[in-house]
This record gives C-alpha cells, sequence and structure tokens, in this order.
C-alpha cells in the first residue's frame, strides 16, 4: 500500500506511505473519488543540501531530513535520541458505527526499539481525530520528552490565529502573519489554563467566521501542553499540538506505553464557521451528549457569596422558581469550615454551623419546587487551613517529596496530590458519599489554581495528575449516571475536549459582565456547541468590572448558550420580574433550535458591533442576535447581511423579544420595525445580499431577530 486516502464533508486526508515513511501529502479540500498518486502532491527536492525531497513526515524525525521541532522526542539515558520510524501496518476501515473512516499505522524503530501506534479518524463531519501511542519495546528505560500530533498547511496559509486570555477575559483571539520560524503557545498551569488556546489556526489571509480556508488544531487535554505553527527554512509550515512533558514526568519501562491527548483538526473551505461545524458536529454526535433539553440554571455565587443562611436560600430559590428557574445550584461555603475562600478546601462535610440539619431542608426545598438541586464542589484541592491538611500533609502535592516544601499558594490553596492512591480514594469516597446521601443532580466541579510545581514523591507529577483527576471524574460518573457535572476552572481555566469527555458544560468565565462575555462566549463556541457553555444573567452593575448594562443585553448575551442567572433575584422589580420570565419562556421555547442548529456567525465591517446566529439544519428556522460593543464609526445605522440561510426560501423575520426601548439610538425606526406586522418577509438570498435594515442601538445592547420560512 503506498497511499491512504481518507475523505468526508468537503475535507481529505492523503497519506503518502512510500519509503516506509508516512507523509501527509495533503490535508485540506477534498480531492475527489480517486485518491491522487501521491507523488504528485509530494513535492520536488526542495533546494538544500539533503539529496532526496524531504516533505515532511507525519510523526516529523530528523531521521526523515526534518530540521524542525521533531514529533517524537526522548531518550535512552542519552541514547535512541533519534528513532527513524518505519511503516508496519496500515490499514484503512469504516469508523466503529459512527459512519466515519478510520486509518491505523504502524511504525517502528528496531533500533531504538520503539513502536507509535497511529490512529487517524475522519468524523462524518470532516473532523479528523489523531491518537498516538508510544511503546518502549526496548529492555531499558525510556524517557519521553514529546510525542506531538503535527499536520502540514499549504503556502497560501499565511496568517495564524490563536486565543488568549486570563482570569475573567478569557478566549480573546490573536493573529499573526506567518513568517519563518515558530510561534508556540505554552501552558504551563497544571490545567488547560485562562490562556491557553482552544485552537492553533493558519488561513489564507483576512480569513473570516465565513471566509477563506482555514486548518485548525486542538488539543484535549487538561493538563501542561504546546501548541505551535513553525515554519521551516524550506518553507514547510506545521501546525502542532501536544503534551508538555517535564524532565523525568513520563519514563516508560519495558514494554510500557504512553497514550497521548487525542489531537483534534479541522479543516474548513468557509472560513471559522466550517471550523465550528466540524466541530460541533463531532462534539454533539458523541455518546454522553447531553441530551435533555439544557435547564435554565440559578446559581447563587454572586448573590451570596459565602453567607449561607437556609432561609435566605429557600426565599433565593422561591425567587428563582417563580421566574421559571429549573435547577438550583448551591455554591461554595457549604462545607466545614468554610466561611471565606481561605480554609476548608478537602473537608467535604456538611459544615454542622452553618447547616445543622444537613442540605436536606434545602434540597427538599428546591427539589418541592421542581427544580433539580446542584452542589460546588472542588476535589482536587486542599487548603493548609483545614482538618484534611492537619491529618495529612502528605497529601499535598509537593516538588520535593511529601514532607519537601510546598509550592507557592494560589487562593491560599495547594493541590491535593491525586497520585497518592490514599488520598485519590479518600476524596472519591468523599463525593461518593455525598452524592449518595443528598439528592443531587449536577455538580459544579471547580479547580481554582494554577498547578505549577506538581509532584509526587519528588517526581514530577501533572501527566499523571491530570490523568488521576480524569479518572475521579470517570469513577464517580460511573458510580452516579445521572449526575451532570459542570467544568468550572475560576472561570474558564478548565475548557477542552479531554474534560470535556467526562463533564456536560463549562463554566466559560467568572465574568457575567455582557460585554465580556460577547467575546468570551463567540470564541469559546469556536470549538463548543452553545449547549456546553453556562452564560448567566448577572447583576444589572457587573461585579468583576463595575459596568451597568441593561438587563435586555445582559439576557440576550446568555441565551446563547447554557442560560442561567447568577444574581440576587429576591429583590426584583416588577419590571426586571416581568422582562426576565419573558426571556426565560423565550429560550425554553427556542432552546431545541439553538443548542441543535448550525452556529452562524456575521463578518461585520468593524469592530463596533457583533452578529451570529444558529439556523435549524433544515434551514427552516433561524435566531440572530445582534449587539453592540462600541459606538460606531457610522451615523447611519446598520444593515444587517444574515448568512446561512437557504437563498431560495422566503423568510419572516421580527423581533423574537421585545426591543428595549432604551437601547434605540434613533428615533426613526426602519419602516419593517414600525409597520402593522412589525415583520418583513424577504428571501435568503436578499438577506445575505442586501440584508436587513435595523434599529441604531445605543452602545453595549443588544436584540434578537427570529427568522422562520414561509410557503
Ligand atoms: C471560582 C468559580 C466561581 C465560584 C468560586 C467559588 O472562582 O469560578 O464561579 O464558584 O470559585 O469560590
Amino acid at each position: 500500500m503506498d497511499r491512504l486516502y481518507l475523505r468526508a464533508a468537503g475535507t481529505s486526508l492523503l497519506l503518502d506511505l512510500r519509503d516506509g515513511d508516512v507523509r501527509v501529502a495533503h490535508w485540506g479540500a477534498d480531492l475527489g473519488d480517486q485518491a491522487p498518486d501521491p507523488a504528485l502532491v509530494s513535492g520536488s527536492a526542495p533546494h538544500s543540501a539533503f539529496d532526496d525531497p524531504a516533505p515532511v513526515s507525519l510523526i516529523p524525525q530528523p531521521a526523515r531530513a526534518w530540521r524542525g521541532t521533531p514529533g517524537l522526542a526522548g531518550d535512552r539515558a542519552g541514547r535512541a535520541f533519534s528513532p527513524r520510524l518505519v511503516v508496519q501496518d496500515a490499514s484503512l476501515e469504516p469508523a466503529d458505527g459512527t459512519g466515519g473512516q478510520r486509518a491505523a499505522l504502524v511504525l517502528r524503530d528496531e533500533a531504538s526499539a520503539l513502536q507509535v501506534d497511529v490512529a487517524l479518524t475522519l468524523a462524518p463531519g470532516g473532523l479528523l481525530l489523531v491518537d498516538q501511542t508510544l511503546t518502549n519495546l526496548g529492555a531499558d528505560d525510556y524517557a519521553v520528552a514529546a510525542l506531538d500530533v503535527s499536520l502540514p498547511v499549504p503556502a497560501q496559509a499565511t496568517e495564524s490565529l490563536d486565543l488568549t486570555g486570563r482570569w475573567a477575559r478569557e478566549k480573546h483571539p490573536q493573529r499573526h502573519r506567518i513568517d519563518q520560524g515558530t510561534w508556540t503557545r505554552s501552558a504551563r498551569h497544571g490545567r488547560t489554563g485562562h490562556d491557553s488556546t482552544l485552537v492553533i489556526a493558519a488561513g489564507t489571509p483576512g480569513f473570516g467566521w465565513r471566509s477563506g480556508e482555514v486548518w485548525a488544531l486542538h488539543l484535549g487535554w487538561s493538563g501542561d501542553h504546546t501548541s505551535r505553527i513553525e515554519r521551516a527554512g524550506d518553507g514547510q509550515t506545521l501546525l502542532a499540538v501536544g503534551e508538555l512533558l517535564k524532565s523525568g514526568e513520563l519514563v516508560l519501562g519495558a514494554g510500557e506505553s504512553y497514550t497521548a491527548p487525542t489531537a483534534f483538526a479541522a479543516y474548513s473551505s468557509h472560513g471559522l464557521d466550517g471550523v465550528s461545524a466540524g466541530f460541533h458536529d463531532w462534539v454533539r454526535g458523541r455518546e454522553g451528549h447531553p441530551s435533555t433539553p439544557r435547564p435554565v440554571v440559578l446559581n447563587t455565587w454572586e448573590a451570596v457569596y459565602f453567607n449561607h443562611d437556609l432561609h435566605v436560600l429557600k426565599s433565593l430559590a422561591d425567587a428563582a422558581s417563580d421566574l421559571g428557574v429549573e435547577r438550583f445550584v448551591l455554591d461554595d461555603g457549604w462545607f466545614l469550615g468554610r466561611r471565606d475562600d481561605t480554609r476548608g478546601l478537602g473537608d467535604w462535610f456538611v459544615d454542622p454551623d452553618m447547616w445543622p440539619l444537613g442540605l436536606t431542608p434545602l434540597i427538599d426545598h428546591v427539589r418541592d419546587k421542581g427544580m433539580q438541586f446542584g452542589l460546588w464542589v472542588e476535589p482536587e484541592m486542599i487548603n493548609q487551613d483545614s482538618e484534611l491538611a492537619r491529618e495529612h500533609p502528605d497529601w499535598i502535592a509537593r516538588p520535593a517529596g511529601a514532607h519537601g516544601r510546598t509550592s507557592p499558594t494560589w487562593r491560599r490553596q495547594q493541590v491535593l496530590d491525586l497520585v497518592n492512591p490514599d488520598a485519590w480514594d479518600h476524596i472519591f469516597e468523599r463525593l461518593d458519599a455525598l452524592l449518595t446521601e443528598n439528592a443531587i443532580d449536577y455538580l459544579k466541579w471547580d479547580q481554582n489554581r494554577d498547578q505549577v510545581e506538581l509532584g509526587h514523591d519528588g517526581v514530577a507529577s501533572t501527566h499523571a495528575q491530570t490523568l488521576a483527576a480524569y479518572r475521579l471524574f470517570d469513577a464517580l460518573r460511573a458510580a452516579h449516571p445521572n449526575v451532570e457535572i459542570e467544568s468550572c476552572s475560576s472561570g474558564g481555566a478548565r475548557v477542552d475536549l479531554g474534560i470535556l469527555q467526562r463533564t456536560d458544560r463549562v463554566w466559560a468565565s467568572d465574568t457575567n459582565d455582557a460585554l465580556e462575555r460577547q467575546t468570551i462566549q463567540r470564541w469559546t463556541q469556536l470549538v463548543l456547541p452553545p449547549e456546553l457553555v453556562g452564560a448567566h444573567v448577572g447583576p444589572s452593575t457587573a461585579h468583576t468590572t463595575g459596568r451597568t448594562h441593561a438587563l435586555s443585553f445582559r439576557a440576550i448575551t446568555a441565551l446563547f448558550g447554557h442560560f442561567g442567572i447568577e444574581w440576587d433575584v429576591r429583590g426584583l422589580t416588577d419590571a426586571e420580574r416581568t422582562e426576565l420570565r419573558a426571556v426565560i419562556d423565550f429560550y425554553k421555547a427556542n432552546r431545541s433550535l439553538i443548542h441543535t442548529g448550525r452556529s452562524v456567525r456575521i463578518d461585520r465591517p468593524d469592530e463596533s458591533d457583533a452578529a451570529y446566529g444558529v439556523v435549524s439544519h433544515d434551514r427552516s428556522r433561524a435566531l440572530f442576535v445582534y449587539a453592540t460593543l462600541a459606538t460606531s464609526p457610522n451615523e447611519l445605522s446598520s444593515r444587517l447581511r444574515i448568512a446561512g440561510l437557504d437563498p431560495d426560501a422566503r423568510y419572516r423575520v421580527t423581533l423574537g423579544l421585545p426591543l428595549d426601548e432604551h437601547a434605540i439610538a434613533h428615533r426613526s425606526l426602519p419602516h419593517w420595525l414600525t409597520s402593522d406586522e412589525g415583520e418583513v418577509v424577504v428571501t435568503g438570498r436578499v438577506l445575505a445580499e442586501i440584508g436587513v435594515p435595523l434599529p441604531g442601538l445605543y452602545p453595549e445592547h443588544a436584540l434578537v431577530l427570529a427568522l422562520s420560512q414561509v410557503e
């Protein structure tokens, strides 16, 4: 076999297997029915001293004339530093039950006694999954330094995109021109990280949401990792992702294996929306993807913080239920000694002073109202001021052995050494007991610090700790399959497809400021479909920024996600209550569309506003949000060109929610809005080409358009 050819949903992958190597001759647009001759796409001899053409291998190796970052790195006490992998076996089959295709390759270097098993799965929606397992076939130890997934992008990809951020400001895009050299985003947080990029992407110049070719790579891993774009001196360009391993962290004994985290690769011929479509389709096709309507949440954090009082919380639950809330989540502050964020982590017993009758009276109250009950936990952490730390100081993960120095604290907390089986068993037993003894439907599972210097027995343990945390999630889910879990990590510091294999949504950010959320949610949803992204209506003045926003803007911003509230709704005015109720009703009526449809983002002429929506797969219905983010440079109000619709179908366009009159910046409204019907009927083609005129909105306001096909 000299080639492997996979194709799905406008994407194809051609692997050139000549010379015992695996070279990615093509990853990108569909090349048609017939696998092209790899010789055609593999290029000619480069202008270098190497005598043969050196197209880059799937696992780039110096032994295959690659002078950039190797895909596999490690050694046996200095030896076996440069493997030359040769294909032993290659096959192509339908992927199990998914309708996709799966190529399996076995690569081996006899001299280095190393084997790499590679599986490339092309999902029906075009997302490519790459799984690699390295096995030590030798008798002595092999220390792994890196096993990355690398994929080439063609020369026309000249612009890069990645995301960065910080606490309460996650997932902000940054772009660069791709020049020779390496652009690396390293995440050494011991968790995914606030600044970690969801994807490393390359595209044709100026690629947007709906235009340009784009190639993007994501790593499904919640520990240290690297993402990079490397353009070599010969012009070949690679995207690469992989786990970052510290020295001594991963040593394979004879016969042992290391399975690298799955890498996810998306190609789109039509901008970032195509990248999202590949990810969203795959995520939604998973067996464990949430299939019930995403309930309206009320989370108590910004309403009461640590001031837990049964009476107050019951009245909060009453107010929530009155609004139509379906899940009530008790946040931090319920367990032993937890009066503030300096103590108590590790003591997962209901605090008898705060909760003399346990959680049951609140849980019963919540459930009597027909709501689910959720509880906040942070199982991977320990405060030094806790019974657990006093009893088991050696359970704190430390860089220099069980009794050595501790790492710098963060929010006064340390990391519980889950690699220690006793600590792991203890924490499993506590969580299992909590879930068994209380009627809990949902855990908000937090992880609130960067885990630098993680160590177990004096050896770096980020890799092992990440796997131990995964095992904890998996074991609890197996024991309590009906409990949903949210991945929170000081907001959005653990958002990746590794954690999402064992959780049901993410908390995208600790900011509930709608303006900040516009950016954070848009870019989180580059990879995650809206139903997995927690989005709450916060108080009028945001606790994280001090900005004040109208309820309409806050609520519309929370609509395109898993909707909730994080606000003391006991004190609402009548007008606020009526408005919030109407939005909740609208969310309930439309969540099946928002949570299953195709995400569409509009490329706008400038950055003073944003427009995005969701279109049902049969294109018969759509919802779009238009949000102003800043003052417009133009006097005239906008037209919104709407993409993603059927050009030949006619759509009725109306306001989805009443226009907030305080949002309107110009006295003259577009004619269709002031007409008796308050609607316009127009074809998808006209909507895409000319668009619909909109009222001018003051900055930091929004409106919703509802579209439905008419005969
Ligand atoms: C983190 C979370 C918040 C909240 C607090 C509680 O910061 O991101 O949502 O749960 O912890 O301490």
